[in-house]
């Protein structure tokens, strides 16, 4: 659903609106979100999983009021993680119902103010957790409904998954430690301030393999049997997290959610129709697979620097502040000319960025025609997610705008950082 063409000058329009025009508009660097495809993606989300299950989107990738707006119409869930995404999620009026919150360590008043918000689903990670949001429903006089994370042994790596006997890191319950059952046991004795709606997973992200997520699947699919066993309870849902990879360059083969929906529903209902089990409702948080392709940033170019026998550093006017990806997960991207054509020969680059730190990469490897010059506007694409929500202030970088662009118009949906942004919170 990407509306991504050149014009006959070889410019670059995206949504109907051309490049050229947005960086004289809104300057540069800047995030360019096509909006109809975020939506598109979105609801190719909600319609592959049908009726029978819910689409949670993973804020962390990128949150603004926008986005939560159109999440709302298109029906999907949110997934957030801190009391900063549930402000904005409720600011711009998502119903809190349909929020789920995370986190390894959420603090009383995070756990107050979201019991008071009405928050939808509240998913538990330890048993200090257990204790406080108990103490906390049963103090407001409300049951609190929850699910329980574990973690069901299955580690992803980047482009495939190990199955690990132990699992060695913060989140979550331990299926095979016991950790699990046991959480399951304390929440079902706070029965009056607990509902317990279900059990959690996520294994990681940027996966591009459905069995991971079915080996979770039956392994979650197993602990509700040995609960119904245990307690003569049977639990209505499982959530199987998010993780689904996208194609950061040509390399990247990613799977349709179509694919990774049937995959679940598959085996969600063979193994519980092997364990007698009514087939729960099943939740997913996809954040990358929504976002991701959505958004490139456009960058001007500022200094061609050749170095014989190496390669060219370019130069552009964000960097590690505006995606930290490339240095913190050695993550590849790519980058195109995009304000006009060149019929010059490539030449390999680096880009880089304008910061303090020779590890300011922002595309390790990649070939722009031998003509670069200053001022010209460069695209990185797949820039949509965990780039403007990791995005930092570091050398007192000023943080890109989020341009949204539809039918040929673009409007800003998070502004420009300004010096006084900067400056206000620095009280001397
Ligand atoms: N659900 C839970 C519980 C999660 O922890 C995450 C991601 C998601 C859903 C969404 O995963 P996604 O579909 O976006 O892969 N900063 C890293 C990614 C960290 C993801 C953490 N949790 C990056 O830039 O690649």
């Amino acid at each position: 659903s990407r509306t991504v063409a050149r014009d006959t000058e070889g410019v670059v329009t995206v949504g109907g609106v051309d490049v050229k025009r947005l960086a004289a508009e809104f300057g540069t660097p800047a995030y360019v979100m096509d909006e109809a495809d975020f939506r598109g993606r979105a609801r190719a989300w909600r319609d592959a999983f049908g009726a029978d299950a819910d689409v949670f989107y993973a804020g962390k990738a990128f949150l603004s009021k926008a986005v939560v707006r159109w999440l709302h119409e298109e029906g999907l869930n949110l997934d957030v993680c801190s009391p900063g995404e549930l402000a904005v999620a409720l600011a711009a009026g998502m119903p809190p119902e349909r929020i789920a919150l995370h986190g390894n360590n959420k603090s009383v008043d995070e756990l107050e103010h979201a019991v008071k918000s009405g928050v939808g689903r509240i998913v538990v990670d330890s048993y200090e957790e257990i204790e406080r949001l108990a103490a906390i429903a049963g103090h407001q006089g409300v049951r609190q409904p929850v699910l329980i994370r574990i973690t069901v042994g299955v580690e992803a790596h980047t482009h495939e998954f190990i199955a690990t006997a132990h699992e060695d890191q913060k989140f979550g319950l331990s299926l095979t430690g016991g950790a699990a059952a046991e959480a399951v046991r304390r929440v079902l004795a706070h029965g009056a301030s607990l509902e317990l709606r279900g059990i959690h997973s996520h294994i990681g992200s940027q996966i591009f393999d459905t069995a991971g997520f079915e080996v979770a699947a039956r392994r979650v699919v197993g602990l509700l049997a040995s609960i119904r066993d245990e307690h003569g309870v049977e639990l209505p849902e499982i959530d199987l997290g998010g993780g689904l990879g996208i194609a950061y360059t040509s390399e990247d083969d990613p799977r349709e959610p179509a694919e990774i929906a049937a995959a679940l529903a598959d085996i969600v209902r063979r193994e519980c129709a092997a364990a007698s089990l009514a087939a729960p409702r099943l939740s997913v948080e996809p954040g990358r697979a929504i976002v991701g392709p959505t958004a490139f940033t456009l960058y001007e170019v500022g200094t061609v620097k050749p170095l014989e026998g190496l390669r060219t550093y370019v130069s552009v006017d964000g960097g590690m502040s505006d995606n930290i990806r490339t240095a913190l997960y050695d993550a590849e991207y790519s980058v195109a000319l995009v304000s006009r054509t060149s019929e010059a020969e490539p030449m390999l680059v680096r880009v880089v960025g304008k910061h303090c730190e020779s590890g300011d990469i922002v595309v390790r490897d990649a070939f722009l025609p031998a003509d670069l010059a200053p001022g010209d506007l460069v695209a990185v694409p797949a820039t949509g997610a965990y780039c403007r929500s990791m995005a930092s202030n570091y050398n007192h970088a000023l943080k890109p705008p989020v341009l949204a662009v539809q039918d040929g118009a673009a409007r800003v949906i998070v502004r420009r950082e300004t010096e006084e942004d900067l400056l206000r919170l620095d009280i001397g």
